[in-house]
C-alpha cells in the first residue's frame, strides 16, 4: 500500500465491505474511516507498520479488493494484524494469500510473533487463520474476542525493494 492508495481504501471498506464485515474488520459499527485514519493506515513505512492492498482494474479505474496490515506494538518484539476482502471477492483464496504475505512480511522485518483480535463469532477468520497455524485462545480481557497468535521464526530482514 501507499500514500496515495488511500482513497481506495476508503472505497474498500465504505462500499467493499458489508456493515457485518465492517464489524468484524474494526469490531465496531464503523462505516467509513476519516481521511486521517485512512492516510494513516496508508502511509505504512514496512519496518514498524506494514500495509497491502489487492486491487483490480475496471473499465479503466482501478478498485481495491482485499487489505491488510501488521503494526509493531509500541515496545515489543510483537505485531498485531488486521484484514478484510471484499464481500463480492471473498472464497477465492485472496484472504489465505493476504495472510500468508502478512506472517512473511513481519517475520522477514524481525517480528516475535503476529497477534489478531478476532469477533467470537467470526468463524471464517477463525478457520483461516487456525489453516495457518495460529493458535486462537479467549481474549485475556474481552469475552467477545479471541486472539489468534502465530511465534515466528527468525529470517534474513527484507530489502526495501522488495516491497514494491
Ligand atoms: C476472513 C476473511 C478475510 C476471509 O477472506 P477470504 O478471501 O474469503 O478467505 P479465503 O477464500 O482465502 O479462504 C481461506 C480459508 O478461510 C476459511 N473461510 C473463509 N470463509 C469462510 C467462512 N465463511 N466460513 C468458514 N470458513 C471460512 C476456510 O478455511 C478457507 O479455506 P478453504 O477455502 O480451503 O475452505 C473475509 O471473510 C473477511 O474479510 N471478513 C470480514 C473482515 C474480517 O473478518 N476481518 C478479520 C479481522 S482480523
Amino acid at each position: 500500500m501507499r500514500p496515495q492508495d488511500a482513497s481506495l481504501l476508503g472505497e474498500l471498506f465504505e462500499h467493499g465491505l458489508s456493515p457485518a464485515a465492517r464489524r468484524q474488520r474494526f469490531h465496531a459499527a464503523v462505516r467509513c474511516l476519516s481521511p486521517v485514519q485512512l492516510a494513516w493506515l496508508a502511509n505504512a513505512d514496512f519496518r514498524c507498520h506494514a500495509a497491502f492492498i489487492v486491487t483490480r482494474q475496471a473499465g479503466g479505474l482501478e478498485h481495491a479488493v482485499a487489505e491488510g496490515c501488521w503494526v509493531r506494538s509500541g515496545g515489543t518484539a510483537d505485531a498485531e494484524f488486521a484484514m478484510s476482502v471484499a464481500d463480492a471477492w471473498q472464497h477465492q483464496g485472496i484472504g489465505q494469500h493476504l495472510l500468508h504475505t502478512l506472517v512473511c512480511t513481519a517475520r522477514a522485518q524481525g517480528i516475535g510473533s503476529l497477534q489478531g483480535d478476532v469477533l467470537a463469532g467470526n468463524l471464517a477468520m477463525q478457520a483461516l487463520a487456525g489453516s495457518q497455524q495460529f493458535d486462537c485462545k479467549p481474549h485475556p480481557d474481552d469475552d467477545h474476542l479471541l486472539r489468534a497468535t502465530l511465534a515466528l521464526a527468525p529470517q534474513p530482514v527484507l530489502s526495501a525493494a522488495w516491497f514494491h
